[in-house]
């Protein structure tokens, strides 16, 4: 890989690579830009097959956070960190020690926090050795019920585009995946009266939403035909593909997966299909809302408040599709990339 070129394709600012005999340690920082502020962005471990794929996952995402916190109107950047090697076998006190002490070293032009394979226990150990960690239990702690929230306030400003209210009394939501996410989305449905179709490959899951929420339950692969009004991905990335994208039997994309579309082609895709698609980064934006929050000390009711104005931001993004004539996933960038283009301007 011709790293300095790769750099330059989407104007990174800086890769960092950290290495700790003594601990094992093999880690990429990522710092995509920091025009809007410091750089913020979870820690990943993960068994990559190569050197290579590690850099461009943590290119990939670290870019993916300076968009999101940039259409989610926060003064933050865009960042992300990877361990690499298997998270069964590799996690230590020591380890977590070895890579806080590089984050500290940037003295807050990156800020860490949980992701893939990191649990909180791991965020309290980088914790013990540099202060530019958020996510910290006793802090803004689990960020999936203000997720949870932030995704319900985006499906809301969705239905109102394409059914002229919000009232959701009636309308059918599909829900794939029952997690921390999934299943607290279904309570936010139930209580505001939609009819919720789930699935889950864990059927205990399925079961529970059923019981609770009066759900009806239907088989992973039978979850891009039912009919509804939305379908709210909240399991895994890239579920709007080749094979899926002319099953949907939906209105709207609404969900908190992370990388729903297969690839940007797929957000034209369902413009043509006159799908409503509510990008997954703006949508999902409640986690880092919550963390961010945490930098000021963190104040529950402010984080609630900034992720209920996820109705906002999704309805500003569906005006700008409109009025250029281009898909939402589009229009999401853009708008990231404007404010990004006028804080270079300051
Ligand atoms: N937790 C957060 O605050 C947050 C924030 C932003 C984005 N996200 C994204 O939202 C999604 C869900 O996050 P989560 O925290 O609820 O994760 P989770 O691991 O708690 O839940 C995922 C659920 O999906 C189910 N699942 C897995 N494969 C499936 C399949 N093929 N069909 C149906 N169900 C399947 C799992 O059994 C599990 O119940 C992820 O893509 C995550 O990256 C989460």
């Amino acid at each position: 890989m011709q790293i300095f070129k790769r750099l330059e394709t989407d104007n990174y600012e800086q890769l960092i690579f950290c290495h700790d005999a003594a601990s094992g340690l093999r880690a990429i920082i990522c710092i995509h830009d920091t025009t809007l502020g410091p750089a913020l962005g979870g820690l990943r471990i993960w068994n990559y097959r190569s050197e290579e794929e590690a850099v461009e996952d943590v290119l990939r995402l670290a870019r993916g956070m300076t968009y999101k916190s940039a259409a989610a109107g926060l003064d933050l950047g865009g960042g992300k960190a990877v361990i690499i090697g298997d998270p069964k076998k590799i996690k230590s006190r020591e380890l977590f020690h070895a890579f806080g002490r590089y984050v500290n070293t940037l003295h807050g032009r990156y800020i860490t926090a949980q992701d893939m394979n990191t649990t909180p226990e791991d965020i309290n150990w980088i914790h013990e050795v540099t202060d530019y960690v958020v996510g910290i239990p006793e802090k803004s702690g689990d960020p999936s019920p203000i997720t949870a929230f932030g995704v319900f306030r985006g499906i809301l400003a969705a239905v109102n585009e394409v059914f002229g209210s919000e009232d959701l009394n009636g309308r059918v939501v599909a829900v794939q995946g029952l997690g921390a996410v999934g299943y607290k989305l279904c309570q936010h449905l139930h209580e505001a009266g939609a009819e919720i179709i789930v699935t889950d490959i864990d059927p205990v899951r399925v079961q529970a939403a059923v019981q609770k929420f009066g759900a009806a339950a239907a088989a992973p692969e039978e979850i891009y035909s039912v009919a509804c009004d939305v379908f709210a991905p909240c399991a895994m990335g890239a579920v709007i593909n080749e094979q899926t994208v002319d099953e949907l039997k939906c209105r709207i994309v609404a969900g908190s997966a992370n990388n729903q579309l297969a690839d940007g082609s797929f957000g034209d895709r369902l413009m043509e299909r006159e799908i409503l698609y509510v990008p997954d980064y703006v949508i999902n934006s409640g986690g880092v809302i919550n963390v961010y929050e945490e930098l000021r000390g963190y104040n529950r009711d402010n984080a609630m408040e900034k992720a209920a104005a996820i109705y906002d931001s999704v309805a500003k993004i569906i005006e700008i599709a409109k009025r250029d004539n281009i898909s939402t996933s589009r229009a999401a960038d853009q708008m990231a990339e404007e404010r990004i283009q006028a804080g270079k301007q300051k």
